[in-house]
């Protein structure tokens, strides 16, 4: 029998040789853990389409960025769940320096100085319509928002944090947001800009932990058809050219030929979110014990990071690290 004198085979013949020719690793660096704050104090309400993961108040937020810390994980993406009654058509909240998030942003920095904290730019949080932009007559209305965008944006960066992610897919909101940024003297505060975020399935154990589905319609006319790649290359050309610091992808999983084609295109750092629906469906199959969540989650993770993500925001990032111990 003739066989081919290459054996790729003794490339993986034990578990030093596999290390050795390993191409891909994901760090601890790599990570970014996103939390849900809540208002009030002991406060730790179950996400239930997540296992594992809480909305936290703030004193129990600043426990939980502690112990991560302590794992190796330093960047986290803290995202607020505001009440139904503090929401209306202009997101008003969100650029109110004494609201709740803001004021826990400032003592976040406070305390953790040397942690690396990114918050989220999109009204839909903050909106009583559950959009990311100004609603008008059942349209989202562009450049209107951006003006809210610009404010909520400036606002998050007078509490000290250190990157901005603008999270809303409007036209031209990176450069409107860095253009307010540094008139405001914020020229060190970065932006992570969520580049090719899509209209996904994937968001609605997120839009459970903050209630913050839209309360008509969807959200197609701003966030990218899953359909589309080649488009994803335009968006990542006009960030880059607006001034966003990092690029993002976002999902993650069922568009990893994004991520790849994006990191070809460009020397920013690129970002992938590795969102709510995917976290949960890997912990739905591990409860059945239909999935080993372990070996799933490390593999996903990886998969990640081998299609050209540099960095990978991820719901596990504090059991990935805790694997590691
Ligand atoms: C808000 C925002 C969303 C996510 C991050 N920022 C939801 C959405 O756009 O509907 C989703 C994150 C996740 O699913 O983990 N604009």
């Amino acid at each position: 029998m003739e066989i081919n004198i290459r054996r790729p085979r003794r490339n993986r013949k034990s578990e030093a040789i596999r290390s050795i020719v390993r191409e891909n690793e994901v760090r601890l660096n790599d990570l970014l853990f996103p939390l849900f704050l809540i208002d009030g104090t002991n406060k730790k309400i179950a996400v239930e389409s997540m296992p594992g993961i809480y909305r936290l108040s703030l004193d129990l937020m600043l426990k939980e960025i502690e112990y991560c810390m302590k794992l190796g994980i330093i960047a986290f993406d803290i995202f607020p769940a505001v009440e139904d009654h503090l929401k209306d058509k202009t997101a008003s909240k969100s650029y109110d320096q004494n609201f709740f998030y803001l004021k826990a942003l400032k003592e976040i920095k406070k305390q953790f100085p040397e942690a690396c904290i990114m918050t989220d730019v999109a009204m839909d949080p903050y909106s009583s319509d559950g959009h990311d932009g100004l609603v008008e007559d059942g349209k989202i209305i562009n450049d209107k928002t951006l003006d809210i965008l610009g404010k909520m944006a400036v606002a998050q960066a007078a509490t000290g944090i250190d990157i901005i992610g603008p999270s809303d897919m409007m036209d031209g909101r990176v450069g409107y947001i860095r253009k307010a940024l540094d008139e405001n003297g914020f020229t060190d505060v970065s932006i992570m800009s969520y580049t090719a975020k899509y209209a996904s399935g994937f968001y609605n154990p997120f839009r459970d932990a903050l209630d913050s589905a839209p309360k008509f319609g969807d959200k197609k006319t701003y966030q990218m058809d899953p359909a589309n790649a080649r488009e994803a290359l335009i968006e990542a050309t006009l960030d880059e050219q607006e001034g966003a610091d990092f690029l993002m992808i976002k999902p993650a999983l069922s568009y990893l030929d994004v991520i790849q084609q994006i990191k070809k295109q460009t020397n920013l750092p690129v970002a992938a979110y590795n969102v709510s629906g995917e976290y949960a469906m890997v912990k739905a199959a591990a409860e059945k014990k239909w999935l080993d969540g372990n070996r799933v989650m490390n593999e996903i993770l990886l998969s990640i990071k081998r299609a050209g993500a540099d960095i990978i925001l991820t719901y596990f990032a504090k059991e990935f690290a805790e694997q590691k111990k």
